[in-house]
């Protein structure tokens, strides 16, 4: 499927009015998207756990207006009107008027909130932008019921990629992949898919804790971290890698091999970082806490023999995953030992998911 595909066929009558919600959940990569190319194309694959205690719930209710001259919402974000969010819900559906020529015939009341804490330094914009998209198709499937449901999903991912590239990940399945790969059938730069290979049951219910080491603002944008991969000098040899690593990740998937599965995931979270560190101008995203706990982990894993790793993404935070059988034990270590490298003593127990559902009205 190309990006012409998602053009609307037919519409039928259009309704007055209605609500749709839809929650959708976070997730975190394993072999990372860095750089991109416009509009929102990944410069290189990558393929992520879908989470599922972290997520974004959005309703939007919907009113026919009489003219349709511009984009016409109201957001609210944890009950309270959000101004500073609307420019880019305003980019956002500019850029996916195309694929849906009703978001003018409408004004919308968008209601968002997450389920993870105000400003947890977790970023909310793959969930959110996930589960505005769905709204989005679950108003379209109204006006175009045979719409079926694998271009429903897929239709979904496409818009959450305009709005937020790694959103597009957040809509089905426990692994998704995106971006085009020789050796991945129906993979695609424009949409996620569900991994089509393999998966060991180990990884059907891995867990992810999420370290919260710094809370607030970053002080460069994974926007501005894309684009200074534009003429970095590592960038051509960074984008193979990371073919390369969804070449590898494949029998590690597929047999549970965790020491190899840990060498893959610590690597790709390094040199994400190490790509920001060599960029120009060049930044450091990790604090001291993160180095502690990356140490503290090495160490642990050293004692103990417990198949515990990290990842990271554009941020300070660690997402330490393990096994659901080391659950107790490491649940231990973290409270023991990592906690106290947490901004507020603070952490979330997630896990893998399965992907976005709808919320009854
Ligand atoms: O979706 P964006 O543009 O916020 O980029 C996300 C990039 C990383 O989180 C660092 C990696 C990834 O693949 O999710």
């Amino acid at each position: 499927m190309t990006e012409n595909d998602f053009l609307p066929g037919n519409y039928q009558k259009l309704p007055v009015k209605g609500k749709v919600a839809w929650k959708a959940p976070s997730n975190i990569a394993l072999v990372k998207y860095w750089g991109k190319r416009p509009v929102q194309m990944p410069a290189n694959p990558s393929i992520s756990f879908t989470l599922d205690t972290c997520a974004t719930t959005t309703s939007v209710a919907f009113e026919k207006k009489d003219n349709n001259t511009g984009f016409s919402f109201d957001l609210f974000f944890e009950g309270k009107p959000k101004d500073d969010f609307k420019p880019k819900i305003q980019t956002f559906l500019e850029r996916i008027e195309k694929y849906l020529p009703f978001l003018k015939e409408y004004y919308f009341t968008i209601e968002t909130s997450n389920s993870f804490p105000h400003s947890s330094g977790i970023a909310s914009s793959a969930s959110g932008m996930a589960a505005l998209s769905l709204c989005l198709m679950d108003i379209e499937k109204q006006l175009d019921p045979a719409l079926d449901e694998a271009s429903f999903y897929a239709k979904a991912s496409h818009l959450a990629r305009l709005g937020s590239g790694s959103a597009c990940r957040s809509i089905k399945g426990s692994l998704v992949q995106w971006g085009k790969h020789k050796n991945i059938p129906n993979s695609s730069d424009v949409y996620g898919i569900e991994y089509p290979f393999e998966v060991n049951k180990v990884f059907r219910t891995y867990c992810d804790t999420i370290l919260l080491v710094h809370k607030g603002q970053k002080q460069v944008s994974s926007t501005m971290g894309h684009q200074l991969m534009h003429g970095h000098p590592y960038a051509e040899n960074r984008f193979q890698q990371a073919f390369d690593n969804l070449d590898k990740l494949k029998p590690i998937l597929a047999s549970g091999d965790l020491e190899e599965f840990i060498k893959l995931v610590e690597s790709e979270a390094l040199t994400l970082h190490a790509m920001m560190m060599t960029s120009m101008p060049y930044f450091i995203l990790m604090k001291p806490d993160t180095l502690e706990i990356i140490n503290k982990i090495w160490e642990y894993r050293e004692t103990t023999k417990t198949p515990v790793c990290f990842t990271l993404d554009a941020g300070a935070n660690v997402h330490l995953l393990y096994p659901d059988a080391e659950k107790e034990r490491v649940r231990d270590f973290i409270k023991n030992t990592l906690a106290k490298h947490c901004e507020n003593g603070q952490y979330i127990h997630d896990h893998v998911g399965k992907g976005a559902v709808k919320i009854k009205g």
